[in-house]
Parts: structure tokens; sequence; C-alpha cells
């Protein structure tokens, strides 16, 4: 999975049970790191940690957490520090996109409960791990989304989240660089992960709506999880020495080059006088 084989820096992924989380646990383990996760879910935490332990070289251990608990994720960093003895990398990870929805759909307190997972949970796991990673001279990898930069319809709470995630990660990135730690997001735009994948399975017509999906990117794809770990892995490692305060976009190209943005004419509500779009000459 990956040509390094000799990495051996301890690392936290949050959110590793599943969907890009897991793609980082993979890809770590299997370039020899010990990896801890956590998650809520104990029981496909479980099965993934002895499952990639079993497969090494590196080894994987689970912790039962919910990231929305500072005091939990206090927990899990003293856990792994308590079983490697150092701390080298944190991937801030966890996170939810709720169902879309207009502004006018969404409570205060669904916002505040998801700034709370999305955003806040990624504050308290930096303010915990930091004390080790000053020690290791590690890093911090910030799951950011494509669309805290982008924006996206219908999600103005999760695009604030994410939009919070890139510019925290600048400011610590400032600030812990005397310290030798590096911090950096990494962005993606549409990835195989267990969400996307069950999304799908909920919709009217699954494979149109994966199709659709796919033809955002430029490749006519979306992206695996273990292509997200490959990136989290380049900078969790000594090839990223040089390199703090990034956001990593691993969207396929999906931002790039125009595309229809608004299908409606403006001030008509009717169907019947929506623009009639002409097929793209390009
Ligand atoms: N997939 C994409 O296309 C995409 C695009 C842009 C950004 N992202 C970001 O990437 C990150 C991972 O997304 P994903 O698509 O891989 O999600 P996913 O497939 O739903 O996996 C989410 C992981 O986080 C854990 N988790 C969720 N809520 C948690 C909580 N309160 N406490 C602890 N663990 C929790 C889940 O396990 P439990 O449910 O068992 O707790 C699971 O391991 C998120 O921050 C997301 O915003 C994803």
């Amino acid at each position: 999975m990956s040509a390094t084989r000799d990495f051996d820096k301890v690392s936290l992924i949050t959110g590793g049970s599943k969907g890009i989380g897991e793609g980082c646990a993979r890809v770590f383990c299997a370039a020899g790191a010990p990896v801890v996760i956590c998650a809520r879910g104990r029981e496909a935490g479980e099965a993934l940690a002895a499952e990639l332990t079993a497969q090494g070289p590196g080894e994987c251990h689970f912790e039962a957490c919910d990231v929305s608990n500072p005091d939990e994720i206090e927990r899990v960093v003293d856990r792994t520090v308590e079983r490697y003895g150092r701390l080298d990398c944190l991937v801030n990870n966890a996170g939810t996109h709720p169902p879309h929805r207009t502004i006018d759909e969404f409570t205060i307190e669904e916002f505040e409960q998801l700034l709370r997972v999305n955003l806040v949970s990624y504050f308290a796991g930096c303010k915990f791990a930091l004390p080790h990673l000053r020690k290791t001279r590690g890093s911090i990898i910030n799951m950011g989304s494509l669309v805290g930069v982008m924006g996206q319809q219908l999600a103005t709470t999760y695009c604030a989240t994410k939009g919070g995630i890139s510019a925290f990660t600048k400011a610590l990135a400032i600030e812990e660089a005397r310290f030798g730690v590096r911090v950096n997001a990494v962005l993606p735009g549409n990835i195989i992960s267990d969400s996307r994948i069950q999304g799908v399975a909920q919709s009217e017509n699954p494979e149109e709506l994966d199709r659709l999906v796919d033809s955002w990117q430029w490749p006519g794809r979306s992206g695996s999880i273990e292509e997200a770990g490959q990136a989290c892995l380049f900078l969790a490692g000594e090839g990223a020495s040089y390199i703090t305060g990034i956001e990593l976009i691993i969207s396929g190209g999906s931002e790039l080059g125009y595309g229809i943005k608004a299908p409606w004419k403006l001030g008509v509500d009717s169907p019947e006088e929506q623009y009639p779009l002409p097929e793209n000459p390009l």
C-alpha cells in the first residue's frame, strides 16, 4: 500500500474506525506506525485494530471515545502516551455532515452541537496533544473539507465548522512553529467513505447519484480512503518537514473550471420558465 515501511511515528487518529480515518490507519500501519484509533462504536474499532495489527508491520489499538466530550479526548491522548511513551502525530478527523437543509431549518442548538463535534473537538485534541508533540517535534493534521473554502449548498453549519478548521490550523501553525510542531490541514473533496456509501444507498437512485458525484471530479471518480490516508502520511512524515500551515486539497480537481452554478431564471419560480441549458460546448 505504501512504499515506506519504516514510518515509526506514534499516531493518534480520531474517527479512525471507518471512512477517511480508517484509510489513515490502514496506510500508517502499512508504513510501520504504532497507531491508536478512537471512535464511539467499539465493534468496528476493535475489528479494524485487530485486522491491522495482524497485517503489520505497524500495530493498531482502539480506544472508545466520543469527541464531543473533551474529557474523553484527554483520556485517549493520555492512554496513547501511557502505551507508547510518546506521541508524534495527531490526526483530528472525527466529524459529521448533517443532512442538507436551509438556514431556516437548522436550529441554533443543532449548530452548537455540530461545532462541538467538528471544531471544538479539534481544538481540544490539539490542546491535550501539544505538550507531548512539543517533546517529539511532531505534527498535527486537521481534516477540514474543500467546502470549508468553497461553500456548499444547504450546508451552512457544516461549512462553518470546516472553514473554522482551516483558519484554526493556520493560526496554530504560527503559534507552534517555535516548538518545532507542524500543523497542517487536509481538505478532501469527495471520498468514498462509509458515510458517503450510506448516504448514497439511502437515495432514490444510488447508481445515478454515484455517477453524478463521480462526474464532479476531473478523473471522473471519487477518491478512496487510502488516497486520503496517503496524503496524511506524507504530511506526517519527514518529507514534509518544511511544510506547515497549509491546506492540502485532495479533490480530483473538482474545484477547477466553470460548471453550472445557477440553473434558474432570476425572479422566476415556475420550473417551465427556467432557462433551457445548452449542452456544455467545452
Ligand atoms: N468523505 C468525504 O468525502 C469527506 C469530504 C470532506 C471532508 N470529510 C471529513 O473527513 C472526516 C471523516 O469523514 P468520513 O466521510 O470518513 O466519515 P465517516 O465515514 O462517517 O467516518 C467517521 C468516523 O468518525 C467517527 N465519529 C463520528 N462521530 C464521532 C464522535 N462524536 N466521536 C468519536 N468518533 C466519531 C465514526 O465512528 P463512530 O460513528 O463509531 O463514532 C467514524 O470512525 C470528517 O471530518 C469529514 O467532515 C469527508
